[in-house]
């Protein structure tokens, strides 16, 4: 089977992490780089963290480093989710794999142009590099096939009421991201608040016995510890969020998700950073995303399972 030609951008990130391990350990992707973003962490700690991902899964995709900071605004961290380093929980060796030298818009330029096929753009953290790209080279638009992305949501927010945290560290960002007419499928904490992981899960996740298996039960350990103590309302699961944008692409019949015009609040005093999701079609205006919001649990843990097996 044709592997699926992606670039991933991530903040890694506890979450980031799995992602990177479903799309490479399902064998299903054709890989072209892995940028990073600022978010989870600073950028410095989310381009090591990604080195170290690929180090532990002995594979050697080409990273790339993103903006330090967001379009308009100061960084602002997840620090009290992710911890000091960005990925806290596992001990894991320092990588050999340095970063390219290219920075990772021009990498996105360059892997485009020369792709004969289109691209499918997935950015996991906030979009500061994907918007960057959209706007220095605008003629690669048509040589994306989609973005599938972590962010946003129809009904609530985890940074402020109703604002998720990738869209609020860069609104203006994310919403060059949604006006700008490429095919996006939107993974957001709707969907992601029902990708839940469950203590019965990590150990399932342990019980591998392989070094992935381990890791990915540490991360989900340490990524537990802030969904027990603040989002009781998950009865005790955390939110594997970013997993969503390449299971969505690998299997999107275990999802539900519907067309609508999503756009995203960059000056209000309460709403900055939400994306403000026409569900219901009030506002008559073309849908520019398909807006992921429910999963079938149960499968999607199973990719994950499935493929965190294959790993080293
Ligand atoms: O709101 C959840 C998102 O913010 C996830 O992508 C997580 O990794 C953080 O980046
Ligand atoms: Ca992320």
């Amino acid at each position: 089977m044709k592997k699926l030609p992606i670039l991933i951008d991530c903040d890694p990130g506890h979450d980031d992490a799995v992602m990177l391990m479903l799309a490479i350990g399902s064998g299903l992707f054709d890989i072209k780089a892995i940028t990073t973003s600022a978010g989870n962490q600073t950028q410095e700690k989310t381009l090591k963290n990604a080195l170290k991902i690929l180090h532990l899964l002995e594979t050697d995709i080409p990273v790339y480093k993103g903006c330090d900071k967001p379009l308009f605004r100061n960084l602002i961290i997840a620090d009290y989710v992710h911890g000091e380093m960005g990925m806290d929980g596992p001990s894991l060796p320092e990588p050999t794999q340095q970063p390219e030298s290219q920075s990772a818009v021009e990498a996105m330029a360059r892997i485009l142009t020369e792709s004969p096929e289109k691209i499918t753009l997935v950015p996991t953290g906030p979009l500061t590099n994907i918007a960057t790209f959209l706007l220095a080279y605008p003629h690669l638009k048509p040589k994306i096939e989609r973005i599938s992305l972590m962010g946003g949501g129809a009904f609530r927010g985890n940074m402020t009421p109703t604002a998720e945290f990738n869209i609020y560290v860069d609104p203006e960002a994310a919403a060059v991201v949604f006006s700008s007419g490429v095919p996006i499928i939107m993974c957001g904490l709707d969907v992601t608040h029902k990708a839940l992981v469950f203590q019965k899960d990590i150990d399932r996740f342990r019980a591998i016995g392989n070094k992935t298996g381990q890791v990915v039960a540490e991360l989900m350990d340490f990524f537990s510890i802030f969904y027990r103590r603040e989002r009781p309302e998950l009865n005790g699961g955390a939110a594997l969020h970013d997993p969503c944008a390449i299971a969505w692409l690998i299997d999107p019949t275990m999802f539900t998700s519907k067309s609508c015009y999503v756009a995203v609040e960059t000056t209000g005093t309460l709403t900055t950073g939400t994306t403000v999701v026409d569900f219901f079609d009030i506002m008559k205006q073309p849908a520019n995303a398909e807006v992921v919001y429910d999963v079938d649990r149960e499968r999607y843990m199973n990719l994950i399972y499935d493929a965190v097996q294959k790993l080293p």
